[in-house]
């Protein structure tokens, strides 16, 4: 016989109810940015089930076109944004929306107080080869007065600002990570129920890791620093892992312990990866979890963005791991200096 308290009954909170009891948290705590929050998860959902099913509905590959970064868009890419910017324009809540497949700011409801930065699918040269992919959004609230047309300085804010900001992972199972500046949530999608539970609470990256995860494709071509750290890791025998897909990546180390570089390199000058709507929601998360996110010189949340699509090199992970990045940078800034 089977015994009764051997067996794991509890099946964990739902979202809906976690984003509830948490509410209060936040300091505006009108209910808007918890509209905001599930409106996220929803549209995961859709974009999930999607996702699953692209090889049966053609749904893979190419759709012949170039986004604003210069990427190749896939039919994915372009379906997520569909579905993401219009759950958000839908809902009232959001006054702007950056997206990394639109040109420009969409402008949404003037008598709304959140300005949403999202990559709706990240990591689309993975679609087509069944790779965890994933969504990362920022929200943050408008600076100017509500009902008035929005502003670029309301768009342009530095990571800092950020009131939440977090990922969709669609791997093995389905995930929401998300915070709102009090720690950092982990919810699992049972796809049976059609619901997130909390699978994951407060969330705490090792303080030093033992994994990096860097293109070394690239490795001629990065910074003596970078060189320097990435010869270090080996040298250390640090395991050496990349999806290629930022938010996996981001997700294993942040579990695992370890750090995720995408340094400046010949053909990206300023790094690849987008500061505000991927690296400021990342650096948002990790440093809700006890780590860091730094440039090699710059802490990244410090950055002031100058235009909705700007790339920013990045070293995000362990705290130690990416304390280790800046001092080779300090270190060689000061003999070139001397
Ligand atoms: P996106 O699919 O949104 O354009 O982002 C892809 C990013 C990121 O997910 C990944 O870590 C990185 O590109 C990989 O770049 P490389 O192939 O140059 O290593
Ligand atoms: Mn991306
Ligand atoms: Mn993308």
């Amino acid at each position: 016989m089977i015994e009764n308290s051997r067996i794991a009954l509890t099946i964990g909170t739902a979202l809906d109810r976690f984003i509830k009891n948490h509410q209060e948290e936040f300091k505006y705590a009108t209910g808007e940015l918890s509209q905001i929050l599930r409106d996220i998860a929803l549209s995961g959902k859709v974009v999930n089930r999607e996702i699953n099913r692209a090889g049966l509905i053609n749904l893979s590959g190419n759709m012949g076109s170039l986004n604003m970064a210069g990427d190749n868009q896939q039919k994915l890419d372009v379906l997520a944004n569909i579905r993401f910017t219009r759950a958000l324009t839908k809902g009232g809540e959001v006054c702007a929306i950056v997206s990394e497949e639109e040109d420009d700011i969409i402008e949404v409801n003037k008598d709304a107080n959140y300005v949403i930065a999202i990559d709706p699918l990240d990591g689309s040269s993975n679609i087509d080869v069944n790779v965890s992919i994933g969504t990362i959004f920022s929200v943050y609230r408008r600076v100017s007065e509500v009902g008035t047309p929005v502003t670029e300085e309301d768009v342009l804010q530095p990571g800092i600002n950020q009131v939440a900001a977090g990922y969709v992972l669609y791997g093995s199972s389905t995930m929401l990570v998300y915070t709102t500046g009090s720690g950092v949530n982990g919810f699992t999608y049972d796809p049976t129920l059609g619901e997130y539970f909390l699978s994951h609470q407060n969330m705490v990256i090792p303080e030093d890791g033992k994994i990096y995860s860097v293109n070394e494709g690239s490795y001629n071509s990065f910074s003596p620093p970078v060189k320097a750290f990435v010869d270090d890791c080996r040298d250390k025998n640090i395991s050496g892992r990349y999806i290629g897909s930022l938010v996996a990546d981001f997700h294993r180390n942040l579990l695992k312990g370890g750090i995720y570089g995408y340094p400046a390199t010949a053909k990206s000058p300023n790094g690849k990866l987008r500061l505000m709507y991927e690296c400021n929601a990342l650096a948002f998360v990790i440093e809700q979890a006890g780590g860091k996110a730094s440039t090699g010189e710059q802490r990244i949340m410090e950055i002031n963005p100058a235009d909705i699509h700007q790339k920013t090199p990045i070293f995000i992970g362990s705290k130690k791991m990416v304390e280790r990045v800046e001092a080779f940078h300090k270190e060689m800034a000061k003999v070139a200096q001397d």
